[in-house]
């Protein structure tokens, strides 16, 4: 099991970098903008250098011809970091830039795909990461927790090396369900992340024993 963080920003980074969890980086175009006008590859650089893992940046162009040769300047940034973010479109055009970078040995997350049928196929293009998008799925009526162990069994079942990520994580129960249907990857946002830790029974317990402590030395 890994751990992804869904973000492109430094200090979120460097936070959950103390924790010695992270397995990974997330970024899309949405992700960028909240960065508020940084350099794209300067701030790609900055976080491949304080993290370890892949760290995944999505491909904008719309031609297959223009999506490959995004994908290769991306990748020449950083060949073993970067893994490039294809979106899984319904023309078809994502899985054969999927098939071609695979050949090319350029690792893949093909990306916004919302079920089982997109996964699978996302797969046997090649895909290494394939990202299945939680919330998202929800709100189209799906059932994400269906279409990940219905993936997983599937990956598992033709020995194929591609790992299930759930993008899209809104709620620290969407990780642990997502975990829990057989996805191997949670790619979680900061503000989930930083709840995680938070448990209020814990928060009462370790109060509990603090007033114990303190009683203890009173004692002594
Ligand atoms: C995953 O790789 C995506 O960056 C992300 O999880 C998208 O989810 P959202 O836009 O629904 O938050």
């Amino acid at each position: 099991m890994k751990l992804f963080l869904d973000t492109a920003n430094v200090k979120e980074i460097e936070h959950i970098n103390k924790w010695g969890v992270i397995d990974g980086i997330t970024t899309n175009q949405k992700i960028f903008l909240a960065e508020k006008g940084v350099d794209f590859k300067q701030r790609v650089l900055e976080i491949v250098g304080m993290t370890k893992g892949p760290v995944s940046i999505e491909l904008t162009k719309k031609s297959v011809a223009d999506m490959v040769k995004e994908a290769e300047t991306y990748h020449s940034w950083s060949p073993e970091r970067i893994a490039i973010k294809v979106a899984m479109s319904g023309d078809g055009l994502g899985l054969e830039v999927i098939n071609i970078l695979h050949q090319k040995g350029i690792r893949i997350n093909a990306t916004c795909m919302m079920n089982f049928a997109q996964g699978l196929l996302a797969a046997k293009a090649g895909a290494d990461y394939v990202s299945l998008f939680y919330r998202r799925a929800m709100d189209s009526g799906l059932d994400p927790v269906e279409e990940i162990r219905r993936l997983r069994y599937f990956i598992d079942d033709s020995k194929l090396p591609s790992e299930i990520i759930a993008g899209s994580i809104r709620e620290v129960g969407d990780v642990c369900n997502a975990l829990a249907a057989g996805a191997h990857i949670p790619t979680i946002p900061y503000k989930i992340f930083i709840q995680m830790p938070f448990h209020q029974k814990s928060e009462d317990t370790i109060a509990e024993f603090d007033k114990s402590w303190l009683e203890f030395l009173k004692n002594k």
